[in-house]
């Protein structure tokens, strides 16, 4: 009865707050309309056009050129967003132009990457997402969402949602890594947290799924490179972080610099129009990416500006985001006849009902607070929030003979590497509204340990010259000044902890690369410090997978501690001293040669998949080469051991309305108390599309003291086995199915079921 009631009340609030929820969505809805029945087809027009920040708006206003332009336009009321405008001063300045000075005063909405942080910088994305931590990937967005709206910002381009297999590409530091249902889940978790629960709230902001579609796929993992991906691919690897994100409510979608198939991304209607508005019915906008609208043309798909800007309209890109066509061409196209006014009215009605949710039309300088921003933003609180994000970042790859967690007193230390002392590497690439040099550093962490002796020595230089967010970077190949100094003070230690990898500005946008090794000089300094004491715990800094062999197979203890942060060096000395025991998995797999490359762990098996025997050359291999990656994806080991046994099923088979319960003992067998991310596989064997040899169906976080055992369950149903099929549609197929059990992708206990209709 007690149920029943509980029940029957939940229902009755249920539906009183949907239809409290629709009553809201009408009045909104009948606003939109009335401010639509008031404006010209021009301003309409100016609504779908977005301008970079372009003049210092604190000081004089621009007299020629662009700048005075894009000032004419804002008080035309032909600007409907702005981007890298940022602070309270800045953005109240620009609002004030629009509000005061154009005719029907549409408030801004002011767009800027805030990607892992704004001011306050969490891990990378790759790294947040090898804490699997889902709460915390999402209290580290709402962290981010507080100081940007503390800040004026409305709107942020994230999460990226990019599924990527290729560690050449440079951006796969902005994603979730190689897997669709793990991506998936981080996806909402990021969009849960900019967004929260209110989005007029005065900490929230909108976020952007981007960038739709393909662009983590692009050939030979060269940015902005051709895209080329079959409908199985592009379904059931791509698609499902997207279609997440529409699920969890996202606000915008960015597309992408590529071409899909032939056509780019923005001025694609089979993606934006027909699978994006259409089969999953997004009510959200989508923005274009930086100047892609233009680049149509030299992808030699657009003759021109103009065709380029009808394409656009017409395949749904909704707002140009410094392409400044639409604002150049959309309105001659209506009177043309080769827009619609419906397609430009549904634009528009998309972009001014984010404007209602944020609250902007109730107050356009509500996120204009200064004493807000001062408190917010950069606040002890946030880099606390930062300090745990990194700490669940960190991926301990090896540790033999348990060398890795260090004594706290009485040992002597040798810190090596230039990485070790880089305050600004840690940021990562973006972090546009931190300040350079401001991330705690290896070295800076390691200190405030105090029982140990430490002695510092750089090696040599990562890089030379400048080091900025747009300019290549000069990597040091020449001089070895310092490698002699470093192997002297590596000599007689206790323990050298060398800080290698990849300097900040060398993942991100732009950022590909064809060689994955430590780079520059460092695995000369790496070797050469072995030569003398192979004591050596390596701590990796960096934004991608990097091929590590060497230090595989010679060094006792590695390290992945990715960018970290604002906090970095006090993550990465926590976990070093064992006062956080690590328990990341890593979201992509590490190859061991780039030619390996792309190379993931949910691959189709070939008809040739083992070795024939007698030396036979006619399988799918490499002969100079295992097939094999360095590290699997899902690999992380603790300070602490844990063993699975005794998997069971609660049936041998489901059909497809029922339920199948896997659970398994998962115990500590260490000596610390630790937290192990078990992960759930399973193999469709035979399908109308082939499938995967291994898909990654769930995971959970367990806690376990030493010596505890807890029974873990998990729970199958035909939804969770559901796949883009032969049909084209999403289904679960009846047949055979193995279900695998671990604490990687590499699985420790395996069984089967058959799903039946
Ligand atoms: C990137 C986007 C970003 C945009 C605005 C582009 O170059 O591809 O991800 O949001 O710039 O800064």
């Amino acid at each position: 009865m007690k149920n029943f009631l509980v029940v029957a009340f939940s229902l009755v609030a249920f539906c009183q707050s949907n239809y409290a929820q629709k009553a809201l969505d009408n009045k909104m809805e009948k606003k939109i309309d009335s401010l639509m029945a008031l404006m010209t087809l021009e301003e309409k027009v100016g609504q779908m056009n977005q301008y970079n920040g372009f003049w210092n708006v604190t000081g004089p206003v621009p007299k020629e050129g662009d700048a005075s332009n894009k000032y004419e336009h804002l008080k035309k009321g032909w600007v409907g967003s702005m981007l890298n405008v940022r602070g309270v001063e800045e953005v109240r300045k620009v609002q004030k132009i629009v509000v005061e000075e154009s005719r029907l005063g549409i408030p801004l909405i002011i767009g800027f990457d805030v990607i892992h942080g704004y001011r306050t910088q969490s891990p990378i994305p790759l790294a947040e997402s090898a804490s699997w931590d889902l709460e915390a990937i999402e209290a580290s967005a709402a962290m981010a969402a507080e100081e940007a709206a503390a800040s004026g910002i409305t709107w942020t381009f994230a999460p990226m949602v990019d599924i990527s297999r290729d560690a050449r590409w440079g951006r796969v530091m902005e994603g979730a890594g190689e897997d669709p249902y793990l991506g998936s889940q981080i996806a909402k978790a990021r969009i849960n947290g900019f967004q929260g629960k209110d989005l007029s709230a005065s900490n929230t902001i909108a976020a952007t799924a981007k960038h739709f579609a393909g662009y983590g796929f692009s050939e030979s993992g060269r940015d902005y490179n051709t895209v080329d991906v079959g409908t199985s691919t592009l379904y059931n690897i791509i698609f499902p972080p997207f279609m997440a994100a529409v699920e969890a409510d996202v606000k915008t979608f960015m597309n992408s610099f590529n071409i899909l198939n032939g056509i780019p991304a923005t001025g694609n209607s089979f993606l934006q129009r027909e699978v994006l508005k259409g089969e999953w019915d997004y009510k959200g906008f989508v923005v274009t990416d930086w100047g892609s609208m233009t680049e149509m043309i030299t992808h030699g798909y657009s003759k021109d500006g103009e065709s380029a800007a009808e394409s656009a309209a017409n395949a749904g890109s909704d707002m140009d985001m410094e392409s400044y066509l639409y604002v150049k061409h959309l309105k001659n196209l209506v009177n043309e006849g080769k827009v619609s006014l419906d397609k430009v009215d549904d634009a528009v009605r998309r972009i001014l009902r984010v404007k209602f949710e944020l609250g902007l039309f109730d107050d356009p300088y509500k996120y204009c607070n200064e004493e807000r921003e001062k408190t917010v933003v950069g606040s002890d609180k946030n880099m606390e929030i930062a300090l745990g994000m990194a700490e669940k970042s960190i991926v301990l790859l090896k540790n033999n003979d348990q060398l890795l967690p260090l004594k706290k007193n009485g040992i002597n230390i040798a810190v090596i590497g230039s990485l070790a002392a880089d305050k600004n590497s840690p940021l990562g690439s973006w972090r546009l509204a931190s300040k350079d040099n401001t991330a705690v550093s290896v070295l800076e962490g390691l200190k405030k340990y105090k029982g140990n002796k430490l002695s510092y020595e750089k090696g040599v230089e990562l890089v030379k010259g400048q080091e900025t967010f747009i300019n290549e970077l000069d990597i040091n190949t020449t001089d070895r000044t310092g490698i002699a100094e470093a192997v002297e003070v590596a000599k007689n230690k206790d323990v050298v902890v060398m800080v290698l990898g990849e300097h900040g500005f060398q993942s991100g946008e732009g950022r590909s690369r064809t060689n994955l090794d430590l780079s520059g000089l460092q695995q000369e300094l790496l070797e050469a410090v072995y030569a003398v004491n192979s004591n050596i715990v390596l701590v990796l800094m960096n934004g991608r997978p990097l091929t590590i062999n060497w230090a595989n197979d010679n060094v006792p203890a590695i390290v992945e501690a990715w960018q970290l942060g604002s906090r970095s060096g006090d993550a990465i000395a926590k976990i070093l001293y064992g006062d956080y025991n690590p328990s990341g998995k890593l979201p992509m797999t590490f190859p061991k040669n780039v030619g390996q490359v792309p190379l993931y762990y949910n691959y189709m098996s070939t008809g040739r998949p083992s070795n024939p025997g007698d030396n036979l050359v006619f399988w799918s291999h490499y002969t100079d080469e295992a097939n094999t990656p360095l590290y699997e994806f899902g690999h992380g080991l603790s300070y602490t051991s844990f063993s699975y046994d005794k998997l069971k099923l609660s049936a041998n088979s489901l059909n497809k309305t029922g339920e199948l319960k896997v659970s398994f003992d998962l115990s500590n067998t260490g000596k610390y108390e630790g937290k192990e991310v078990v992960q759930l596989y399973i193999q469709d064997l035979f399908a109308s599309r082939a499938r995967p040899v291994k898909e990654l169906k769930d995971f959970k976080m367990v806690s376990l003291k030493p010596g505890e055992t807890k029974n873990v369950s998990f729970t199958i149903s035909a939804k969770k086995l559901e796949f883009y099929s032969a049909n084209n549609k999403w289904e679960a197929e009846t047949g055979d199915f193995k279900v695998f059990i671990g604490g990687s992708s590499a699985t420790q206990l395996e069984s089967d079921f058959t799903l039946k209709n």
